[in-house]
């Protein structure tokens, strides 16, 4: 039973070595390479000798003098365990810590002190060492144990990090949760609000109108009463596509508007869309139809359903929003594997401040008056782009006009009619009887 009692009193070091109490490493059987950074090699020599002196647990020990040199081997090596006199030749006290924690995070250090620099040792400890011990007091027991105990600490300390790390993350994301979840009931409500208000207007219309029939019946001209049976006929078309367009936006919202590609001669289908809006405008403004000078002519794959209420839209807000006479340009440019379709008015414009929030579920600018809207159309517009997995941008200037272009993919066409022209096939196109089914 030997002691080794590690004690320097004017350069001279006694040694004596005790090996019964050197076994408390605890899980740890491998060889632990140890860093030793201290300038005075016979102190280093004699800490080799007490490491040596271990029977259970077996150590490596690499040593440097200066940190600049520990620094550089730290780069190149890994070791389990640093052991770190606070007064070196190329830095003092804490300054050499720092530097070894930042660029090894992962090692655990424990320092070496001299007898009056406990207050040190301990700033050291609270700076991020695990552990030190006073130079003189060093025995085989005290080294080993205080190896491992700084080794398991810093394990410790490590999974304590990652795990504090995962709540953080798993904090933050359900945080991200609640605000969303916060804001779609705000979005709801917002919406359950206009929408009661929306459907308040041609209820009025309705009661008003029928109570006016029922009390003044003989009393009006035939005039009178069939305006308001006309004023009462128009306020249920209108709630009727007030519903619609929410039971639309319900769809998207779920996820659950899906593409539904037919053949559709697209020439055919934008007059057809132009046609139905010069009726219904009663011919307010002209709507000019372009396509590209090599459009293709055969018959491609579209979403009829979507596409019609991308272009009627925005066609509609071309000419609801445009003064008498104004023109509007529908150009349609065919890329090899896309199709641009641009809307062009010469209206009221649109400002900066609101094209932020064009698509938004009843958002309308300030500068529309007295034109009548719901502020769902562009909703149903983005909705549908979307469900085409397509791309719409918008470019307007007030009491200039304004552009929507809408970029939509081209599909594959079907093997079995490439190189068919629209001619040939005309005759099986069935999708032509009425657009306004869309709308209900
Ligand atoms: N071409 C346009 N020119 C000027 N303003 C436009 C144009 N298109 C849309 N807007 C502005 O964007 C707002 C939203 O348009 P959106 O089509 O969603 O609703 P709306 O036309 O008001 O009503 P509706 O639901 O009946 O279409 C409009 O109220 C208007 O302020
Ligand atoms: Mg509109």
């Amino acid at each position: 039973m030997k002691k080794i009692l590690y004690s320097q009193r004017q350069n001279q070091v006694t040694l004596e070595i005790d090996t019964k109490q050197d076994g408390i490493i605890m899980g740890l059987t491998n060889v632990i390479k140890v860093l030793l950074i201290e300038d005075n090699i016979a102190e280093a020599r004699l800490l080799h000798e007490v490491l040596k002196g271990s029977t259970r647990q077996e150590f490596d020990l690499f040593h440097e003098k200066r940190l600049k040199n520990a620094l550089n081997t730290l780069g190149n090596q890994r070791f389990d365990i640093i052991l770190l006199d606070l007064t070196l030749p190329d830095s003092q006290g804490l300054d050499s810590l720092l530097p070894i924690i930042s660029q090894n995070s992962y090692i655990p250090i424990v320092v070496l002190t001299n007898m009056n620099d406990e207050e040190l040792a301990l700033e050291a400890v609270r700076k991020g060492a695990q552990d030190y011990l006073v130079k003189r007091h060093i025995t085989l027991d005290i080294l080993v144990r205080s190896i491992c105990y700084a080794i398991e600490r810093k394990q410790m300390e490590e999974k304590l990090r990652e795990a504090n790390q995962t709540l953080e993350k798993r904090v933050k994301e359900r945080t991200n949760q609640l605000l969303k979840a916060q804001e779609l009931n705000q979005l709801k409500s917002e919406f359950v609000s206009m929408l009661s208000h929306d459907f308040r207007n041609p209820l009025n219309t309705i009661l008003l109108s029928a109570g006016l029939l029922e009390d003044s019946y003989e009393q009006l001209t035939r005039e009178q009463q069939l305006s308001y049976f006309q004023m009462i006929r128009d306020a249920v078309r209108d709630m009727n596509q007030l519903l619609s367009e929410v039971l639309l936006l319900g769809k998207a919202d779920s996820g659950k508007l899906k593409t539904n590609f037919i053949e559709l001669d697209l020439k055919l289908f934008c007059q057809q869309i132009i046609h139905s809006l010069h009726l219904s405008f009663e011919d307010k403004n002209q709507i000019i139809l372009n396509f590209n000078r090599d459009f293709p002519t055969e018959l491609e794959l579209w979403d009829e359903k979507l596409l019609w209420h991308i272009l009627h839209n925005l066609l509609s807000n071309a000419l609801k929003y445009s003064s008498q006479g104004g023109k509007i340009f529908l150009n349609i440019i065919a890329e090899e594997k896309s199709v641009t379709f641009s809307v062009k008015d010469q209206g009221i414009g649109i400002s900066q401040e609101s094209q932020k929030h064009l698509f938004e579920p009843f958002y309308r600018a300030d500068n529309v008056g007295s034109i009548s809207g719901t502020g769902l159309g562009l909703s149903i517009v983005r909705k549908c782009v979307e469900a085409y997995n397509g791309d719409i941008f918008v470019e307007s200037e007030l009491d200039h006009g304004t552009t929507f272009t809408v970029i939509l993919p081209r599909q594959q066409p079907l093997p079995s009619k490439i190189g068919e022209s629209v001619e040939q096939r005309q005759s099986s196109v069935s999708y032509h009887e009425s657009t306004k089914r869309f709308s209900s």
